[in-house]
């Protein structure tokens, strides 16, 4: 089965979400709309919508609360891709000009706080304290990796288990949300709401590593986003972090010269690409992401032979071999 099958067997359901990502975008203060529908409607994958929406039907549940939680994922998502570009100042985002390069970086951060109070919104509205405790927990996580990611910035000593640390929060958390919810709704036991919420750890880890190895080698249109974005951020991810491992003292020094430096990004690229090959930083991410993967699968047996289960193994293939 392949990803475009299990988004195929979810459409109906990924439909109705869109609804409240529609209906929750309305506001007398016509920026809001404005600089929400030029994200919402440019084309996200969906991904963490289509992971609850899995998860709710693996645990039996078919009530229509599963449509605004699955926007509740997607509202915080988007807003952190908001703060995300502000900070990473990013120039486009899914192909297009960022929300930050149009309206400017206040109007985005004021626009990403109004979709995190949303999605609280609509969660209170869904009124489950079970759920409600979960998405404010992760929330908070989340932030709290980005602040610690802006503590490591350009910091060549940063260690792999810093990384991973950084990534479990900014990034798999929402994902192991996003899977937990669903077993939530559908009063599942708590073994299988632990087995899903571990599921989204996995793939979370493994799609912040294919992220970050994409940045280093996808095709920009494909990817949608620029190319050694992170490195031109100083942001440390782990091809280069596993290569400065292994690299000699000097090699080390010259890389934390670059990285700091104010040489032009054409310049510091392949330098730092050649350092990342010579110890092969890309193949250990990639193999790390494969690891996680298979952590994740792993976790499914418990399920028995649902059919969910070849949507969820679908899922986790597609995270290692995604290019956008
Ligand atoms: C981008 O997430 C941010 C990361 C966690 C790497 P996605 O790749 O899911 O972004 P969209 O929503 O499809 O654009
Ligand atoms: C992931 O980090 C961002 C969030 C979790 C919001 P990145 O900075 O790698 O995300 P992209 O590459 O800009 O999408
Ligand atoms: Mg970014
Ligand atoms: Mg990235």
């Amino acid at each position: 089965m392949q990803i475009q099958d299990v988004f195929a067997a979810y459409k109906s359901d990924l439909q109705q979400m869109e609804k409240y990502l529609d209906k929750y975008l309305t506001s007398e203060v016509r920026l809001i709309p404005e600089v929400a529908h030029h994200l919402i409607d440019s084309g996200g994958k969906r991904f963490r919508p289509l992971l609850l929406l899995i998860s709710s039907r693996l645990c039996d549940y078919n009530g229509d609360h599963r449509f605004p939680m699955a926007a509740v994922m997607e509202f915080i998502h988007t807003a952190s891709l908001l703060h995300d570009d502000v900070i990473d100042q990013a120039a486009i985002r899914r192909g297009k000009t960022s929300a930050n390069n149009i309206w400017g970086n206040a109007a985005s951060v004021l626009v990403g706080d109004f979709l995190y109070s949303k999605a609280f919104k609509l969660l209170s509205e869904i009124s489950d304290i079970a759920l409600i405790k979960l998405m404010s927990k992760i929330t908070n996580v989340m932030s709290e990796g980005e602040v610690f990611q802006l503590m490591k910035c350009g910091d060549v000593n940063i260690t792999e288990e810093e990384y991973l640390n950084i990534i479990e929060k900014k990034t798999a958390v929402l994902l192991s949300a996003a899977c937990a919810a669903g077993a939530i709704l559908g009063s599942a036991p708590q073994n299988k709401i632990d087995a899903l919420y571990q599921f989204g750890y996995n793939i979370g880890m493994a799609f912040q590593i294919t992220d970050d190895t994409l940045d280093y080698m996808a095709r920009e249109q494909e990817f949608g986003k620029a190319i050694g974005k992170d490195l031109e951020e100083g942001k440390m991810t782990l091809p280069l972090i596993f290569a400065l491992q292994s690299a000699a003292e000097e090699e080390k020094e010259q890389a934390q010269k670059l990285i700091t430096g104010k040489q032009g990004n054409e310049k510091v690229i392949p330098l730092i690409l050649s350092l990342i090959n010579k110890y092969q930083g890309i193949d250990y991410s990639l193999q790390s992401a494969a690891k996680y993967i298979k952590e994740a699968r792993a976790l499914l047996p418990i399920f028995n032979d649902r059919p969910e289960i070849n949507h969820l193994n679908a899922v986790a293939e597609y995270v290692l071999s995604r290019r956008i």
